[in-house]
């Protein structure tokens, strides 16, 4: 099948996948050793349990020798979990071998991951090592994690730049030595998808007992092809993909799991293979990992990021509100999103501003639908993005951009380790009243919006919360989003600082004071009136 003939119906069944390939995630050892992405034992085995959820066949939890706090996290992690094997890197060393053995101890399935550099320049600069001396050495050392473990995984470090002949040589000394899987890294993230299909097909033909091991791929993403090379792996016959986590690891980089598994499963009908990963779980586990580490996940990610499901041009979301298969190949749910987002900017159609004025309980008929239009082009030429609260105001014919009538005039917010959250604000409206009010809260975020919400004399409800960091550096700007519920709809509310108390303070008000305004007149009535 050519990709001209491939199905543009999201909906439509692709054929039963046949052949199994593992999905063998490292952020826990590649990822986590990244700046910016170290985590503590804790949050390793949070993370460690979310990828068992998420039907990870092989998590890679760490390198026991490295530290005293690896062998813990290892340890632990080994411990807790029982459906995936857990494995453990060690050099072709007796100590690393032995620390894996220790560290892997308490768990159901475990395998130990040895790696040894191979490629020309590692052997005479790294290692200062014949090729001979090479191959002895990484025997010695299976033979020797033979001893202690059933399922020993062989790296050729650097493999695609090893001589191939020699690579299949050392491959097969492997097998016979006891692997069961043979890892093919791109360290340094150099090959390309033709040349890594080659070497893997070479590999096949030329490497001795290969029929008794599985084939595994780890690509890096110095030059942005970690997925494709991994992919043209799969298509060439390797069974086991090394990737992590919203592709975080060493430099650039490592192959995105979940743009390798959404790949495989979105094109299953190319690559006929299926991996045991529920798809569901690769949003949530995402964030989980962003909020483990303080690092945002980009919003252009494919997959994962906020802009993967959504659609800003007035000529994809009239498409996507005929039919979404028009301008999406996966459905948001399908990875953990909640549906497709059409956001509202410049680019935007009626078609769009009407369906989303119908959600929020507003049905213009066509004159005023142009009214509201004329003036949403305007506001959306001078803002980034048009939200509910600026649509609700259009509809009703007030300023957007107008604030109040509440404004913050003190905020002081405080947290508990292990309790609850307490504020207190004093607002001013614009006709000189003040109200103070205090609450605890589920957090410091729950008592300012319910502090908030006493005030105004509402009850409001914390559905949900996200900060994003606008800008960079020690006094970085902060967006927080609120989702409140206010009787029987959930509003949302932007707030913009360099305190992130203070801008979800600032999203909070935003929702008080939009529901002030719409009170006491309802909606629709307001709209006749407006328009
Ligand atoms: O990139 C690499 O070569 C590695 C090995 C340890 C597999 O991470
Ligand atoms: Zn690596």
């Amino acid at each position: 099948m050519t990709d001209s003939d491939a199905p543009s119906d999201v909906n439509a069944t692709p054929p039963a996948p046949a052949e199994r390939v593992r999905i063998f995630d490292t952020s826990l050892r590649d990822g986590e050793q990244a700046p910016g992405f170290s985590m503590g034992r804790a949050a390793k085995l949070r993370l460690a349990r979310s990828l068992e959820e998420l039907g990870v066949d092989v998590i890679e939890a760490g390198f026991p020798s490295a530290s005293d706090g690896d062998f813990e996290a290892v340890q632990t992690i080994a411990r807790e979990l029982r459906k995936p094997v857990v494995c453990a890197l060690a050099r072709c060393v007796a100590t690393d071998i032995e620390a894996c053995a220790r560290a892997l101890e308490p768990a159901a399935h475990r395998r130990i991951h040895l790696f040894l550099a191979t490629s020309p320049l590692h052997r005479e600069f790294k290692l200062n090592m014949s090729r001979e001396q090479v191959i002895d050495n990484a025997v010695r050392a299976i033979e020797s994690a033979r001893r202690h473990f059933d399922d020993v995984e062989f790296s050729a470090e650097d493999a695609i730049r090893t001589e191939p002949d020699y690579l299949a040589e050392v491959f097969s000394a492997a097998i016979a030595a006891g692997a069961g899987t043979v890892n093919v890294p791109d360290t340094v993230g150099y090959t390309t998808p033709t040349e890594m299909a080659e070497r893997i097909a070479y590999l096949r033909r030329h490497v001795r007992g290969i029929e008794r091991a599985v084939i595994s791929t780890h690509c890096h993403d110095d030059l942005g092809l970690a997925v494709a090379n991994s992919l043209a792996a799969v298509a060439a016959g390797a069974r086991q993909v090394e990737c992590t986590i919203g592709g975080i690891g060493e430099r650039a980089g490592n192959a995105s799991l979940e743009e390798v598994v959404m790949a495989l499963a979105t094109r299953a009908e190319r690559f006929g293979v299926s991996t045991g990963i529920d798809t569901r779980k690769l949003y949530p586990t995402a964030r989980l990992l962003s909020q483990l580490t303080g690092q945002p996940i980009a919003r252009n990610k494919a997959v994962i990021g906020e802009n993967a499901f959504a659609h800003e041009s007035g000529i994809h979301q009239h498409g996507m509100l005929k039919h979404r298969g028009t301008y999406e190949i996966m459905k948001p749910e399908d990875v953990g999103f909640s549906r497709s987002q059409l956001v509202l900017g410049k680019h935007s159609g009626r078609h769009a501003l009407r369906e989303r004025l119908a959600g929020l309980g507003f049905t213009p008929d066509e004159p005023q639908l142009d009214a509201i239009f004329t003036r949403f082009k305007t506001l959306a030429d001078r803002k980034r993005e048009v939200f509910d609260s600026d649509l609700e105001a259009l509809a009703v014919g007030r300023d957007p951009e107008a604030v109040g009538p509440w404004h913050l005039e003190h905020l002081h917010a405080s947290s508990h380790l292990g309790g609850n959250g307490s504020a207190s604000v004093r607002l001013v409206h614009e006709d000189g009243r003040r109200a103070s009010e205090a609450a605890i809260g589920d957090g410091p975020i729950d008592a300012v919006l319910r502090a908030i919400g006493r005030a105004i004399g509402r009850e409001l409800e914390l559905t949900d919360f996200q900060i994003r960091a606008l800008t960079q550096g020690g006094d970085a700007q902060g967006q927080a989003t609120l989702g409140v519920r206010h009787q029987d709809r959930v509003l949302q509310g932007r707030g913009v600082s360099t305190d992130i108390v203070e801008a979800a303070a600032l999203a909070a008000l935003e929702v008080a004071n939009r529901i002030e305004r719409a009170a006491p007149a309802a909606p629709l009535r307001a709209l006749a009136q407006a328009i």
